[in-house]
């Protein structure tokens, strides 16, 4: 058994055993470790007959177990849990061994640790796996950042494990040191913002239009099938069907309205902020997950003011209306996401390659859709493109779609309707396409209070005036 197996990985919980039974099902041995002898069991129960996996409770058996240079994946939650497990496996490690952290670990951390163990002779991947407890069984999309050699030795395995979209394994070596978990952080900023817009198109076709349950799952069923096709449209759809099982109706109208969120979204924002990159359709994702947490203040303030008496749409314009608008904002959401990582590269050395990073979520992920295809291919034929609004292969689909959010936004403004994400993507793109801004006036406020200076449009150099006041 000693020095065989090709794959270990530690944290036994849904995630680690789905991705290990997935590993073996592509004919690569690998060997399970968690502290919970009942993990250890499970999987041996279910793979350990049919595959070559076996696991133990005890780390020495489970280094021994492995071949050289040791593979180690860690699929368990961000935190001082990954620092105490690679303590606890270093004095078992030897040289050119290489852990793979596959949790959503916030990116100093893991440039933190790369670090720490690069002076110990160990290589250290941070590796984001998206797309669930599902597609860690069936094929996630792995975002691997780290030492460019050592991945060769991962290669093969995460080639093998991950989603395929037509043929192609959606994982490729990302960058070194943190950037695969920064990528994987910008993918979940996006995640974000695509579901505050799915819900706000919901809340409009609801409220604006009478759409029922079934009605809302026959859209959404019908937008899968066009060019919104993606995994949380579908996933939509599906929710809309859903019957409660403890009561009659559908479970959707059962939940609470508060959204939970682990941070990788705020985190998203944070650094986009610390960059200086605009990411508002980000932020406002994140910011209504606050206000939803708000439940017993939105209760007592709505009884304090009248809102406006919603007038309703006809069901076939509000249906058109909101399928491009979604189209149009989605764009805008990955323009803002992928702006921040053609940033983040520069600032902190990556060296992203913005279309393999579209490319390797076109399956696989929880962002995943169809209109990755053609984000690929935008950056494709330029490799420079800072901004997805740039690439004239962007600029007929945004045109067509933009003057049905306008007319949405304005419509649910005018009844107190709150649709921040589809206005914040909106804003972002009229002034982001504006050469003329009005924070000229901006500059002269700072400059007239505090001296702060300005430059001019028509000379070179810096001015201060003294304001006649
Ligand atoms: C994925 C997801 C996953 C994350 C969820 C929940 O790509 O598979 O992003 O990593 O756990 O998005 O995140 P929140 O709890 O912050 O909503």
């Amino acid at each position: 058994m000693k020095d065989t197996y090709d794959f270990g990985l530690v944290g036994l919980g849904v995630m680690g055993r789905n991705f290990i039974l997935n590993v073996a099902d592509k004919g690569f041995s690998a060997f399970g470790n968690d502290l919970d002898a009942e993990k250890v069991n499970a999987l041996i129960a279910e793979g350990g007959n049919t595959h070559k996996v076996n696991a133990s409770t005890d780390a020495k058996v489970f280094v021994e177990a492995l071949a050289k240079p040791r593979k180690i994946m860690l699929l368990v939650p961000a935190g001082k849990i990954v620092d105490a497990i690679i303590e606890g496996l270093l004095p078992l490690l030897d040289k050119d061994d290489i852990i793979i952290d596959g949790g959503n670990s916030f990116f100093t951390d893991t440039d933190r640790r790369e670090a720490y163990l690069a002076g110990k002779g160990i290589h250290f991947f941070g590796a984001g796996v998206s797309g669930g407890a599902k597609g860690a069984r069936l094929g996630p999309s792995i975002m691997p950042g780290g030492n460019r050699e050592a991945y060769q030795h991962v290669k093969p395995i995460f080639e093998a494990v991950s989603a395929k979209y037509k043929g192609e394994p959606c994982v490729a070596y990302l960058g070194p040191k943190s950037a695969g978990n920064y990528v994987k952080m910008v993918h979940n900023g996006i995640e974000y913002g695509l579901m505050q817009l799915t819900s706000e198109i919901y809340d409009l076709l609801k409220k604006g239009g009478n759409f029922n349950n079934d009605e809302l799952h026959e859209t959404y069923s019908k937008w899968n099938a066009g060019r919104l096709q993606s995994f949380l449209v579908q996933i939509t759809s599906e929710i809309f069907a859903q019957d409660d099982d403890l009561e009659a109706g559908k479970l959707v109208d059962k939940i609470l309205d508060k959204a939970k969120q682990k941070g990788t979204g705020k985190w998203t924002s944070q650094n986009a902020m610390d960059l200086g990159i605009p990411v508002p359709s980000i932020d406002i994702a994140v910011s209504m997950r606050e206000i939803s947490a708000l439940k017993e203040e939105r209760i007592t303030a709505d009884k304090l003011y009248d809102r406006p008496t919603v007038e309703h749409m006809n069901k076939a314009s509000i249906e058109k209306l909101t399928e491009e608008a979604l189209y149009f904002s989605f764009i805008i959401t990955y323009a803002q996401g992928l702006h921040q990582l053609a940033d983040a590269s520069a600032e902190y050395g990556y060296e992203l390659q913005i279309a393999e990073i579209a490319k390797i979520w076109r399956a696989g992920c929880i962002i995943r859709a169809e209109l990755l295809a053609d984000i690929t291919t935008a950056f494709n034929a330029n490799k420079k493109l800072s901004n997805l609004l740039l690439s004239p292969s962007f600029v007929e689909k945004v045109q067509n779609t933009v003057a049905s959010a306008r007319e949405l936004v304005a419509y649910a403004a005018k009844n107190g309707i709150p649709v921040p994400g589809l206005s914040n993507s909106l804003t972002y793109f009229d002034a982001y396409t504006s050469a003329r801004l009005p924070l000229n006036l901006i500059q002269a406020q700072r400059d007239y209070f505090g001296s702060h200076t300005y430059e001019r449009l028509d000379r070179e150099g810096v001015f201060h005036t003294e304001w006649e006041q």
